[in-house]
Protein backbone atom coordinates (compact mmCIF):
# COMPACT_ATOMS: atom_id res chain seq x y z
CA UNK A 1 0.00 0.00 0.00
CA UNK A 2 1.37 3.16 -0.61
CA UNK A 3 -1.11 5.85 0.28
CA UNK A 4 -4.53 5.69 1.37
CA UNK A 5 -7.62 7.40 -0.56
CA UNK A 6 -10.70 8.59 0.59
CA UNK A 7 -14.02 7.82 -1.47
CA UNK A 8 -15.97 10.69 -1.84
CA UNK A 9 -19.64 10.82 -0.96
CA UNK A 10 -23.15 12.20 -1.74
CA UNK A 11 -26.60 11.33 -2.66
CA UNK A 12 -28.84 11.47 -5.55
CA UNK A 13 -31.88 13.37 -4.02
CA UNK A 14 -29.99 14.35 -0.92
CA UNK A 15 -32.32 16.99 -0.10
CA UNK A 16 -35.70 15.86 -0.99
CA UNK A 17 -38.47 14.16 1.16
CA UNK A 18 -36.82 11.85 3.21
CA UNK A 19 -35.27 14.95 5.56
CA UNK A 20 -37.37 16.99 8.28
CA UNK A 21 -36.04 20.09 7.45
CA UNK A 22 -37.05 19.91 3.53
CA UNK A 23 -40.43 19.09 4.85
CA UNK A 24 -40.82 21.79 6.91
CA UNK A 25 -39.88 24.34 3.50
CA UNK A 26 -41.84 22.48 1.61
CA UNK A 27 -45.13 22.23 3.82
CA UNK A 28 -44.81 26.26 3.70
CA UNK A 29 -44.39 26.14 -0.23
CA UNK A 30 -46.90 24.38 -1.70
CA UNK A 31 -45.85 25.18 -5.46
CA UNK A 32 -42.90 22.88 -5.94
CA UNK A 33 -41.45 25.08 -9.28
CA UNK A 34 -41.93 28.49 -7.30
CA UNK A 35 -39.33 26.70 -4.50
CA UNK A 36 -37.37 25.58 -7.59
CA UNK A 37 -36.96 29.45 -8.61
CA UNK A 38 -36.86 30.88 -5.57
CA UNK A 39 -32.76 31.67 -4.69
CA UNK A 40 -33.29 31.97 -0.65
CA UNK A 41 -34.58 28.55 -0.07
CA UNK A 42 -33.43 26.60 -2.85
CA UNK A 43 -30.16 27.56 -1.61
CA UNK A 44 -30.81 26.53 1.38
CA UNK A 45 -32.27 23.33 1.07
CA UNK A 46 -29.04 22.42 -1.38
CA UNK A 47 -27.04 23.06 1.96
CA UNK A 48 -29.68 21.23 4.16
CA UNK A 49 -27.95 17.78 3.28
CA UNK A 50 -24.35 19.44 3.78
CA UNK A 51 -25.13 20.75 7.24
CA UNK A 52 -26.74 17.41 8.20
CA UNK A 53 -23.85 15.28 6.93
CA UNK A 54 -21.00 17.11 6.09
CA UNK A 55 -20.89 15.53 2.33
CA UNK A 56 -18.53 15.89 -0.14
CA UNK A 57 -20.72 17.75 -2.82
CA UNK A 58 -23.37 20.06 -3.00
CA UNK A 59 -25.97 19.51 -6.04
CA UNK A 60 -28.63 22.63 -7.05
CA UNK A 61 -31.63 22.13 -5.42
CA UNK A 62 -34.13 22.10 -9.20
CA UNK A 63 -35.49 19.65 -11.32
CA UNK A 64 -34.85 18.36 -14.63
CA UNK A 65 -38.39 19.09 -15.39
CA UNK A 66 -37.51 23.21 -15.38
CA UNK A 67 -36.03 22.87 -19.06
CA UNK A 68 -39.80 21.76 -20.45
CA UNK A 69 -41.29 25.02 -18.39
CA UNK A 70 -38.93 27.29 -19.90
CA UNK A 71 -39.64 25.70 -23.56
CA UNK A 72 -43.28 26.67 -22.73
CA UNK A 73 -45.10 23.68 -21.91
CA UNK A 74 -47.29 23.70 -18.92
CA UNK A 75 -45.12 21.25 -15.75
CA UNK A 76 -46.98 21.20 -12.10
CA UNK A 77 -46.41 18.70 -9.18
CA UNK A 78 -49.32 17.61 -7.79
CA UNK A 79 -49.07 16.29 -3.89
CA UNK A 80 -48.60 12.52 -3.87
CA UNK A 81 -48.60 12.28 -7.40
CA UNK A 82 -45.37 13.67 -8.74
CA UNK A 83 -45.25 15.43 -12.35
CA UNK A 84 -47.78 16.70 -14.62
CA UNK A 85 -47.40 18.30 -18.09
CA UNK A 86 -49.60 19.51 -20.60
CA UNK A 87 -48.42 16.35 -22.90
CA UNK A 88 -47.27 17.53 -25.89
CA UNK A 89 -47.87 15.38 -29.30
CA UNK A 90 -45.38 17.07 -31.89
CA UNK A 91 -42.52 20.26 -31.58
CA UNK A 92 -45.72 22.81 -33.21
CA UNK A 93 -47.03 22.41 -29.64
CA UNK A 94 -43.98 24.34 -28.10
CA UNK A 95 -44.52 27.98 -27.47
CA UNK A 96 -40.21 28.47 -27.81
CA UNK A 97 -39.58 31.75 -29.71
CA UNK A 98 -35.64 32.59 -28.23
CA UNK A 99 -33.63 30.61 -26.35
CA UNK A 100 -32.53 33.57 -24.84
CA UNK A 101 -36.33 34.00 -23.69
CA UNK A 102 -36.68 30.19 -22.64
CA UNK A 103 -33.68 30.82 -20.30
CA UNK A 104 -34.41 34.02 -19.10
CA UNK A 105 -37.56 32.24 -17.44
CA UNK A 106 -35.48 29.99 -15.30
CA UNK A 107 -32.76 32.61 -14.75
CA UNK A 108 -33.48 32.41 -11.04
CA UNK A 109 -31.93 29.06 -10.71
CA UNK A 110 -28.59 30.50 -11.70
CA UNK A 111 -28.47 32.86 -8.10
CA UNK A 112 -28.81 30.12 -6.88
CA UNK A 113 -26.00 29.01 -8.35
CA UNK A 114 -24.08 32.26 -7.33
CA UNK A 115 -25.33 31.62 -4.00
CA UNK A 116 -24.32 28.23 -3.60
CA UNK A 117 -20.77 29.28 -4.78
CA UNK A 118 -19.87 31.58 -2.13
CA UNK A 119 -21.24 29.08 0.82
CA UNK A 120 -19.76 26.17 -0.88
CA UNK A 121 -16.40 26.54 1.13
CA UNK A 122 -14.03 23.58 -0.14
CA UNK A 123 -17.12 21.16 -1.22
CA UNK A 124 -17.59 20.71 -4.97
CA UNK A 125 -20.88 21.96 -6.44
CA UNK A 126 -23.13 20.20 -8.87
CA UNK A 127 -25.32 22.17 -11.57
CA UNK A 128 -27.52 19.57 -13.52
CA UNK A 129 -29.98 18.63 -15.98
CA UNK A 130 -31.84 15.93 -17.20
CA UNK A 131 -30.77 13.89 -21.24
CA UNK A 132 -32.40 14.75 -23.91
CA UNK A 133 -34.14 11.94 -23.91
CA UNK A 134 -35.53 11.69 -20.43
CA UNK A 135 -36.83 15.19 -20.70
CA UNK A 136 -38.69 14.44 -23.87
CA UNK A 137 -40.35 11.15 -22.22
CA UNK A 138 -41.56 13.31 -19.63
CA UNK A 139 -43.49 15.56 -22.19
CA UNK A 140 -44.63 12.97 -24.38
CA UNK A 141 -46.19 11.32 -21.84
CA UNK A 142 -46.93 14.46 -19.79
CA UNK A 143 -45.60 12.46 -16.10
CA UNK A 144 -44.88 9.58 -14.71
CA UNK A 145 -45.46 6.40 -17.12
CA UNK A 146 -45.71 3.02 -15.93
CA UNK A 147 -45.74 1.53 -19.70
CA UNK A 148 -43.96 4.64 -21.39
CA UNK A 149 -46.02 3.64 -24.53
CA UNK A 150 -46.45 6.92 -25.66
CA UNK A 151 -42.94 7.52 -26.06
CA UNK A 152 -41.67 4.31 -27.29
CA UNK A 153 -44.29 4.40 -29.65
CA UNK A 154 -43.45 8.23 -30.81
CA UNK A 155 -39.78 7.40 -31.01
CA UNK A 156 -40.70 4.49 -33.69
CA UNK A 157 -43.21 5.66 -35.95
CA UNK A 158 -41.84 9.99 -35.69
CA UNK A 159 -38.22 9.13 -35.53
CA UNK A 160 -37.60 12.47 -37.08
CA UNK A 161 -39.98 14.40 -35.34
CA UNK A 162 -38.46 12.76 -31.96
CA UNK A 163 -35.07 13.76 -33.31
CA UNK A 164 -36.23 17.42 -33.93
CA UNK A 165 -37.27 18.05 -30.76
CA UNK A 166 -34.14 16.57 -28.96
CA UNK A 167 -32.13 19.10 -30.76
CA UNK A 168 -33.94 21.56 -29.23
CA UNK A 169 -33.56 19.94 -25.71
CA UNK A 170 -30.06 19.58 -25.87
CA UNK A 171 -29.65 22.87 -27.67
CA UNK A 172 -30.82 25.12 -24.66
CA UNK A 173 -29.52 22.44 -22.11
CA UNK A 174 -26.55 23.04 -23.24
CA UNK A 175 -26.88 26.67 -22.70
CA UNK A 176 -28.49 26.09 -19.50
CA UNK A 177 -25.45 23.92 -18.44
CA UNK A 178 -23.03 26.54 -19.42
CA UNK A 179 -24.99 29.22 -17.32
CA UNK A 180 -24.43 27.30 -14.09
CA UNK A 181 -20.92 27.00 -15.27
CA UNK A 182 -20.51 30.60 -15.34
CA UNK A 183 -22.59 30.83 -12.16
CA UNK A 184 -20.23 28.74 -10.25
CA UNK A 185 -21.09 25.03 -9.96
CA UNK A 186 -17.66 22.95 -11.01
CA UNK A 187 -19.58 19.59 -11.88
CA UNK A 188 -22.51 18.77 -13.83
CA UNK A 189 -24.78 15.69 -14.02
CA UNK A 190 -26.47 14.91 -16.81
CA UNK A 191 -29.43 12.75 -15.67
CA UNK A 192 -30.43 10.00 -18.65
CA UNK A 193 -32.99 8.02 -15.96
CA UNK A 194 -34.72 6.53 -18.94
CA UNK A 195 -31.97 5.67 -20.95
CA UNK A 196 -33.14 2.16 -20.58
CA UNK A 197 -35.97 2.21 -22.76
CA UNK A 198 -34.63 2.06 -25.63
CA UNK A 199 -33.55 -0.22 -28.39
CA UNK A 200 -30.08 -0.61 -29.57
CA UNK A 201 -30.22 1.45 -32.80
CA UNK A 202 -32.35 4.54 -31.00
CA UNK A 203 -30.26 4.10 -28.27
CA UNK A 204 -27.48 5.26 -30.53
CA UNK A 205 -29.73 8.01 -31.69
CA UNK A 206 -31.27 8.92 -28.43
CA UNK A 207 -29.02 8.67 -26.19
CA UNK A 208 -25.66 8.40 -27.12
CA UNK A 209 -25.26 11.50 -29.31
CA UNK A 210 -27.29 14.06 -27.82
CA UNK A 211 -25.13 13.16 -24.39
CA UNK A 212 -21.91 13.28 -26.43
CA UNK A 213 -23.11 16.72 -27.90
CA UNK A 214 -23.69 17.82 -24.47
CA UNK A 215 -20.30 16.84 -23.36
CA UNK A 216 -18.61 18.00 -26.45
CA UNK A 217 -20.34 21.29 -25.96
CA UNK A 218 -19.43 21.92 -22.37
CA UNK A 219 -15.65 20.50 -22.67
CA UNK A 220 -15.58 23.30 -25.32
CA UNK A 221 -16.70 25.95 -23.36
CA UNK A 222 -15.25 24.89 -19.94
CA UNK A 223 -12.49 22.33 -19.90
CA UNK A 224 -11.96 21.86 -16.01
CA UNK A 225 -15.99 21.17 -15.28
CA UNK A 226 -15.98 17.60 -14.81
CA UNK A 227 -19.23 16.04 -15.92
CA UNK A 228 -20.71 13.16 -14.51
CA UNK A 229 -23.75 11.21 -16.60
CA UNK A 230 -26.00 8.87 -15.20
CA UNK A 231 -27.74 6.89 -18.33
CA UNK A 232 -29.75 4.38 -16.40
CA UNK A 233 -30.33 1.21 -16.97
CA UNK A 234 -28.29 1.11 -19.56
CA UNK A 235 -26.93 -2.50 -18.85
CA UNK A 236 -24.55 -3.94 -21.45
CA UNK A 237 -24.29 -0.69 -23.00
CA UNK A 238 -22.08 1.20 -20.30
CA UNK A 239 -19.50 0.55 -22.11
CA UNK A 240 -20.42 1.31 -25.69
CA UNK A 241 -21.72 4.73 -23.58
CA UNK A 242 -18.09 5.06 -21.98
CA UNK A 243 -16.33 4.58 -25.19
CA UNK A 244 -18.27 6.74 -27.30
CA UNK A 245 -19.14 9.74 -24.70
CA UNK A 246 -17.09 11.94 -22.77
CA UNK A 247 -17.41 11.62 -19.13
CA UNK A 248 -15.08 12.06 -16.35
CA UNK A 249 -17.35 10.14 -14.05
CA UNK A 250 -20.13 7.35 -15.05
CA UNK A 251 -22.89 7.02 -12.66
CA UNK A 252 -24.04 3.41 -12.60
CA UNK A 253 -27.51 1.68 -11.33
CA UNK A 254 -27.71 -1.05 -9.40
CA UNK A 255 -27.51 -3.74 -12.11
CA UNK A 256 -24.32 -3.19 -12.96
CA UNK A 257 -21.87 -6.33 -12.65
CA UNK A 258 -18.85 -7.01 -10.06
CA UNK A 259 -16.76 -6.54 -13.07
CA UNK A 260 -16.60 -3.40 -14.85
CA UNK A 261 -15.37 -2.94 -18.23
CA UNK A 262 -11.63 -2.08 -18.70
CA UNK A 263 -12.09 0.92 -20.41
CA UNK A 264 -13.37 2.88 -17.83
CA UNK A 265 -10.11 2.27 -15.71
CA UNK A 266 -8.04 2.73 -19.56
CA UNK A 267 -9.74 6.12 -19.87
CA UNK A 268 -9.42 7.42 -16.23
CA UNK A 269 -13.12 7.66 -15.86
CA UNK A 270 -13.96 7.86 -11.60
CA UNK A 271 -17.11 5.60 -11.02
CA UNK A 272 -20.03 6.77 -9.27
CA UNK A 273 -22.84 4.55 -7.24
CA UNK A 274 -24.15 1.80 -6.78
CA UNK A 275 -26.03 1.07 -3.70
CA UNK A 276 -29.24 0.72 -4.57
CA UNK A 277 -31.75 2.95 -2.62
CA UNK A 278 -33.97 -0.02 -1.65
CA UNK A 279 -31.32 -1.58 0.77
CA UNK A 280 -31.69 1.79 3.21
CA UNK A 281 -35.17 1.45 3.74
CA UNK A 282 -34.55 -2.05 6.01
CA UNK A 283 -32.40 -1.77 9.43
CA UNK A 284 -29.75 -4.22 10.44
CA UNK A 285 -27.10 -5.48 9.38
CA UNK A 286 -27.76 -6.02 5.54
CA UNK A 287 -26.99 -1.97 5.08
CA UNK A 288 -23.26 -2.55 6.45
CA UNK A 289 -22.95 -5.55 4.14
CA UNK A 290 -24.07 -4.09 0.85
CA UNK A 291 -22.08 -0.89 1.49
CA UNK A 292 -18.65 -2.46 1.70
CA UNK A 293 -19.77 -4.97 -1.00
CA UNK A 294 -20.22 -1.61 -3.20
CA UNK A 295 -16.95 -0.11 -1.52
CA UNK A 296 -14.90 -3.47 -2.55
CA UNK A 297 -16.32 -3.98 -5.99
CA UNK A 298 -14.83 -0.49 -6.88
CA UNK A 299 -11.52 -0.67 -4.89
CA UNK A 300 -9.83 -0.82 -8.41
CA UNK A 301 -11.07 2.50 -9.59
CA UNK A 302 -11.86 6.15 -8.81
CA UNK A 303 -14.99 5.64 -7.11
CA UNK A 304 -17.61 8.48 -5.74
CA UNK A 305 -19.85 6.58 -3.96
CA UNK A 306 -23.79 7.38 -4.34
CA UNK A 307 -26.61 5.13 -4.88
CA UNK A 308 -28.10 3.93 -8.09
CA UNK A 309 -30.69 6.48 -7.62
CA UNK A 310 -32.22 8.89 -5.76
CA UNK A 311 -32.88 8.30 -1.85
CA UNK A 312 -36.48 7.11 -1.41
CA UNK A 313 -38.84 9.51 0.86
CA UNK A 314 -39.39 6.72 3.41
CA UNK A 315 -35.70 6.11 4.33
CA UNK A 316 -34.38 6.75 7.55
CA UNK A 317 -31.85 9.14 8.45
CA UNK A 318 -30.15 6.74 11.05
CA UNK A 319 -29.48 4.47 7.73
CA UNK A 320 -27.95 7.71 6.20
CA UNK A 321 -26.24 7.93 8.44
CA UNK A 322 -24.90 4.73 8.93
CA UNK A 323 -23.65 4.11 5.10
CA UNK A 324 -21.51 7.63 5.77
CA UNK A 325 -19.74 6.04 8.39
CA UNK A 326 -18.84 3.07 6.66
CA UNK A 327 -17.73 5.11 3.35
CA UNK A 328 -15.52 7.33 5.79
CA UNK A 329 -14.23 4.85 8.11
CA UNK A 330 -12.62 2.70 4.92
CA UNK A 331 -9.41 3.17 3.55
CA UNK A 332 -8.97 2.23 -0.05
CA UNK A 333 -5.08 1.85 -0.99
CA UNK A 334 -4.26 2.67 -4.14
O1 LIG B 1 -30.55 15.35 -6.02
C1 LIG B 1 -30.95 16.39 -5.47
O2 LIG B 1 -31.08 16.48 -4.22
C2 LIG B 1 -31.13 17.63 -6.29
C3 LIG B 1 -32.47 17.95 -6.69
C4 LIG B 1 -33.20 17.11 -7.72
C5 LIG B 1 -34.61 16.97 -7.72
N1 LIG B 1 -34.97 16.29 -8.84
C6 LIG B 1 -35.51 17.51 -6.68
C7 LIG B 1 -36.88 16.96 -6.55
C8 LIG B 1 -32.72 16.43 -8.85
C9 LIG B 1 -31.30 16.21 -9.30
C10 LIG B 1 -33.87 15.92 -9.56
C11 LIG B 1 -33.76 15.19 -10.82
C12 LIG B 1 -34.96 14.59 -11.41
N2 LIG B 1 -36.25 15.06 -11.39
C13 LIG B 1 -34.94 13.42 -12.20
C14 LIG B 1 -33.69 12.62 -12.54
C15 LIG B 1 -33.33 11.65 -11.48
C16 LIG B 1 -34.36 10.57 -11.29
O3 LIG B 1 -34.99 10.59 -10.22
O4 LIG B 1 -34.49 9.73 -12.18
C17 LIG B 1 -36.25 13.17 -12.62
C18 LIG B 1 -36.72 12.01 -13.48
C19 LIG B 1 -37.08 14.21 -12.11
C20 LIG B 1 -38.54 14.40 -12.31
C21 LIG B 1 -39.28 14.38 -11.05
N3 LIG B 1 -39.22 15.37 -10.09
C22 LIG B 1 -40.15 13.37 -10.55
C23 LIG B 1 -40.46 12.08 -11.27
C24 LIG B 1 -40.62 13.80 -9.30
C25 LIG B 1 -41.65 13.14 -8.40
C26 LIG B 1 -41.27 11.87 -7.79
C27 LIG B 1 -40.18 11.99 -6.76
O5 LIG B 1 -39.23 11.19 -6.84
O6 LIG B 1 -40.25 12.83 -5.86
C28 LIG B 1 -39.98 15.03 -9.02
C29 LIG B 1 -40.16 15.85 -7.80
C30 LIG B 1 -38.95 16.23 -7.03
N4 LIG B 1 -37.76 16.66 -7.55
C31 LIG B 1 -38.85 16.26 -5.61
C32 LIG B 1 -37.57 16.73 -5.32
C33 LIG B 1 -36.99 16.99 -3.95
C34 LIG B 1 -39.97 15.94 -4.64
C35 LIG B 1 -40.93 17.05 -4.70
C36 LIG B 1 -41.72 17.24 -3.44
O7 LIG B 1 -41.21 17.89 -2.52
O8 LIG B 1 -42.88 16.80 -3.42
Amino acid sequence: MTFVNKTPIWFMRQAGRYLPEYMEIRSKNSDFLKLCFTPDLASEISLQPIKRFDLDFIILFSDILVIPHALGQEVKFLKNHGPLLNPISSIKDLNHTSLNKSLNKISNIFETVKILHTKKNKKNLIGFCGGPFTVLNYMIEGGTSKTHNKIKTFVKNRKEEANDIIKVITEISVEYLKKQIESGANYIQIFESWAGLLERDEYIDFIIKPNQKISEEIKAFSKQTKIIHFPRGSRDRYKIFAEEVNCDVLSLDQTYPKKLPSILREKGIIVQGNLDPQELLEDGERIEEKTKEVLEKFKNNNHIFNLSHGILPKTKISNIEKVIKIVREHETPK
